[in-house]
C-alpha cells in the first residue's frame, strides 16, 4: 500500500511538474517572440500619406502629424504646392506640445507657459512667461512627391 501511495505521489508530482514547466516554457516563448519583434524605427526618413491629413492638402494648411513610435507629433505647415515646414512639437522650455499655428499666423504658441515660436523658421519669438531663455523648435527637412501625395520627413 505504501509503495502504491508513493508511486501515485511520484506520478502526480511528475504531472504537475511537467504542467508547470510547460507553462513556464510557453511564457518564455511568448516573451522571446515579443523581444524578436522588429526594432522600432526612430531615425531615418518617415513617409506620410497627406491624403490622411486633409488640412495639408491645400497651401497654407497646418496639421499635427503623428509618428507611430514617438508620442509627440510633428507640426507640419504647407508653404506651397511642393514645400513644407516640419517642426518637432516639443517645446524647448519644459517639453509641452506646442500648438499648431492658426492658418496664416506667424507664430506657434506653447500652451503651458506661452512661449512663442516663429512659424517660418522655428526660432523663439517670445520667451516663456518665467523669462527663461529657450531654443527654437527642432526643424526637419522634408521632400514631397506630388504624384503620390507622400511627404517624406528626414528624421
Ligand atoms: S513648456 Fe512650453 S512654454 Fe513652458
Amino acid at each position: 500500500m505504501a509503495i502504491n501511495n508513493r508511486r501515485e505521489f511520484l506520478i502526480k508530482t511528475g504531472k504537475y511538474t511537467l504542467a508547470g514547466l510547460s507553462v513556464i516554457s510557453f511564457g518564455y516563448l511568448l516573451n522571446a517572440c515579443e523581444q524578436n519583434e522588429s526594432p522600432i524605427k526612430t531615425e531615418g526618413p518617415q513617409s506620410f500619406d497627406l491624403t490622411e491629413y486633409e488640412p495639408l492638402m491645400q497651401v497654407g494648411g497646418v496639421s499635427y502629424i503623428f509618428l507611430k513610435d514617438i508620442p509627440d507629433p510633428l507640426i507640419v505647415i504647407r508653404k506651397s504646392e511642393d514645400s513644407f515646414l516640419v517642426y518637432s512639437s516639443v517645446c524647448s522650455h519644459q517639453g509641452c506640445n506646442v500648438d499648431v499655428p492658426a492658418p496664416g499666423s506667424d507664430i506657434m504658441v506653447c500652451p503651458c507657459h506661452f512661449a512663442k515660436y516663429n512659424v517660418h523658421d522655428g526660432s523663439v519669438a517670445e520667451k516663456p512667461n518665467d523669462g527663461t531663455n529657450i531654443k527654437g523648435l527642432k526643424k526637419f527637412v522634408s521632400k514631397f512627391d506630388s504624384n503620390t501625395n507622400v511627404l517624406e520627413v528626414m528624421m
